[in-house]
Order: C-alpha cells, then sequence, then structure tokens
C-alpha cells in the first residue's frame, strides 16, 4: 500500500502503581507457591493501582511522556487508549484522558483488542499520520486488570497487573524509519477460551451475573496457550520474512508479556537470542494493553535501544486477536 509517509515513535512514557504484590502475597490467599507461578509464567510482582481507574493509570503515563519531551498536551490531535478496563462503557476512556491530561485540541476513542490492543492501536494511529490527516496521535496501552480479576481464583489472580504507557506518533523524517509493516489478525472462533462473560449486552449485569462471578476474567490457560505459542511465533516469524530480516538483523523481538514459555517459544522461532528479547513480565504480569510500550519506555530509558534498530512488535490475545509490527526505531 502506497504511504504518503511513514508514522514513527518520537516520545514514549509509562506509569506503574507503587503496590507491589509478590508470590509470597498469593501464597496466603490462594492455593499456590512462587516456585509454580515462576516457573509457568515467569511472574514474580505485579502493581495494584489503589487510587484511581484506568484513565488515572493512563493520564499518568502521558504526563510521563510531556515531562520527557517538548510536546504539550495541547498539540494532540487525537488520543487512542487501548483497554478492556475502560473506566465506564461510555464516555470512552480517551476521553477521561484527554479532559485529565488537558489534551484540549485533541478527538479521540477507546480500541478493545485485549492483549494485542497497543498492536492493533498502533497501526490505527500510524495511518492517521501516514495519510497526512494527522500529525501527533498518542497511543495509549492501559489496564486496570485487578478490576476484572478474581483473588480467589488461582488460575487467573496471579497472572494479572495494573499498568499505563504511552507512545507518540509524528510523520518520520524519512520513510526508512518508524513503522514498516504489520500482520494483524482476528478469529472470534476463540471467544469461549478467554472473556468476561457478563456486563455486556449479552448478559447485562444481575444478581445472577454477580453470584456465578461472571464479571471476571476467565480463562481456559491450557486452550490459550496453545494457540498463543503457535499464533505469536508464526506471526513474529512471518513479518521477519515478509520484510526480508534475518535473526542478526533483528534488535529486540518486544513480546507481549503473558507467559515467558510463550516468549521463549517465540524467540526461537525466530532464531533470535535471549538478550534480544525485551522482557519485564517477572515484575508487571501481564497488563494487556500495556506490555509492549511499557517495555519500549523502559528499554529505551535504559538506553539500550538506538537509533535504527530494527524492531519486532508481537502479541496475542483475547478475541482471539494477534499480529506483529515491524519497526525502525527513529529516537537518538
Ligand atoms: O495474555 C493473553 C493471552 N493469555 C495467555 O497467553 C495465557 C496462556 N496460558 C498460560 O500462560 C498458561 O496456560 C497458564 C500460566 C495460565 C497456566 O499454566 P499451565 O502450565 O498451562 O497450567 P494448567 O492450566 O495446565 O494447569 C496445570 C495445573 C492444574 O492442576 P491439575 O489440574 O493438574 O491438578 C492447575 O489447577 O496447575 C494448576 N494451577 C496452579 N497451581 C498452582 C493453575 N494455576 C495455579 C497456580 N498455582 N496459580
Amino acid at each position: 500500500m502506497n504511504k504518503l509517509r511513514n508514522a514513527t515513535i518520537t516520545a514514549v512514557g509509562m506509569y506503574v502503581p507503587p503496590k507491589i504484590l509478590n508470590n509470597k502475597y498469593f501464597e496466603k490467599i490462594v492455593d499456590t507457591n512462587d516456585e509454580w507461578i515462576i516457573t509457568r509464567t515467569g511472574i514474580k510482582e505485579r502493581r495494584i493501582i489503589e487510587d484511581g481507574a484506568t484513565s488515572d493509570l493512563a493520564a499518568r503515563a502521558c504526563q510521563d511522556l510531556f515531562n520527557n519531551s517538548k510536546v504539550k498536551p495541547e498539540e494532540i490531535d487525537c488520543i487512542i487508549v487501548a483497554t478492556v478496563t475502560p473506566d465506564m462503557f461510555f464516555p470512552a476512556t480517551a476521553c477521561l484522558v484527554q479532559d485529565k491530561i488537558g489534551a484540549k485540541n485533541a478527538w479521540g476513542f477507546d480500541l478493545s483488542a485485549a492483549c494485542s490492543g497497543f498492536l492493533f492501536a498502533l497501526k490505527t494511529g500510524a495511518s492517521l499520520v501516514e495519510s497526512g490527516s494527522y500529525n501527533k496521535v498518542l497511543v495509549v496501552g492501559a489496564d486496570k486488570m485487578s478490576s476484572i480479576t478474581d483473588y480467589t481464583d488461582r488460575n487467573t489472580c496471579v497472572l494479572f497487573g495494573d499498568a499505563a504507557s504511552a507512545v507518540l506518533l509524528e510523520p518520520s523524517e524519512s520513510m526508512e524509519f518508524g513503522i514498516i509493516d504489520q500482520l494483524l489478525f482476528v478469529d472470534g472462533s476463540g471467544k469461549d477460551a478467554l472473556h468476561m462473560k457478563a456486563g455486556g449486552s449479552l448478559n447485562p449485569a444481575t444478581h445472577e451475573t454477580i453470584d456465578k462471578k461472571w464479571h471476571y476474567i476467565y480463562q481456559d490457560g491450557k486452550a490459550v496457550f496453545k494457540v498463543a505459542v503457535k499464533g505469536m511465533a508464526d506471526v513474529s516469524y512471518d513479518i521477519m520474512k515478509k520484510n526480508g530480516l534475518s535473526s542478526d538483523d533483528v534488535a529486540y523481538l518486544v513480546p507481549h508479556q503473558a507467559n515467558l514459555r510463550i516468549i521463549d517459544a517465540t524467540a526461537e522461532r525466530m532464531g533470535i537470542s535471549k538478550d534480544k528479547v525485551m522482557i519485564n513480565i517477572h515484575k508487571y504480569g501481564n497488563t494487556t494493553a500495556a506490555t509492549i510500550p511499557l517495555c519500549l519506555t523502559e528499554y529505551y530509558r535504559d538506553g539500550k535501544i538506538k537509533k535504527g534498530d530494527n524492531l519486532i512488535l508481537s502479541a496475542f490475545g483475547a478475541g482471539y486477536t494477534w499480529g506483529a509490527i515491524y519497526l525502525k526505531w527513529s529516537l537518538a
């Protein structure tokens, strides 16, 4: 497809709440143990917000981005918030974020694609820039997973955490840098394996839905694991091949952080070594839409990403949704 120009990431920001729940905490509330959680998932700690909703996580991540760049909130054209835990069904969380950060000239909307949410939002935002319609698009991945987690269910409660992270998309100085290519997919036949049963138009909230715990995450972990491992590995490999990249050409795999075993399998399929895989699952668990931009922000701030680095971002999540984006980093 012909593009007028490329979109590229010109600023990053993040917010993780201060409260830490470590694996020992879960040993006290459900039948689990530190060793099981680490060996089966790679998670040691996760963060939980005590003083706000998803829009607060998102607004704080955007504020961090503004504090670390020359861009001002009133210059933002559009805000896209990828989330499955909106503050409310409506208005969109993007509206609440717009108000909280003072982006008085922006429009915006929410995008629901679960753990692939950031990738889908990044491509959507990039298209707004590539078309020439807008120059400054904020793409935010934000989830307060603790608001839909059943802390009596050991199958899910150890996995998730709260966080937000944001990137700014602007036109790239050349076609060489920025969002180069993407492979994005959905398959709704996977809906039964990972979902929240009630609260939507299918099963509106009733006393019965609450009694049945239908307002929490439901996951058939084994079923999701099987398709996620193949889906994420295949799409990451396919985008490399499609763009003629060898494993040596890739500076980093930036994977969704759901399970270290899924991440390892993806890296193996791509033929890249562990030192070229961005990992922070041990600190934050699965923060759904926030995992990938959190990795980008932390690794960039640690001086580990260089201008010109080829990054492969990839994710798999509820829907099913999955995909990969090839990005050539342009920030020095
Ligand atoms: O992020 C979006 C997409 N989601 C994913 O990608 C997640 C994919 N799935 C997974 O990451 C893994 O399936 C889990 C981490 C969720 C579970 O790991 P697993 O190795 O697939 O375990 P399992 O579900 O097959 O369960 C094995 C055993 C079961 O016990 P029995 O039936 O063998 O007696 C579970 O009840 O482990 C048990 N178990 C636990 N034991 C201790 C499940 N959760 C726990 C726990 N602590 N927290």
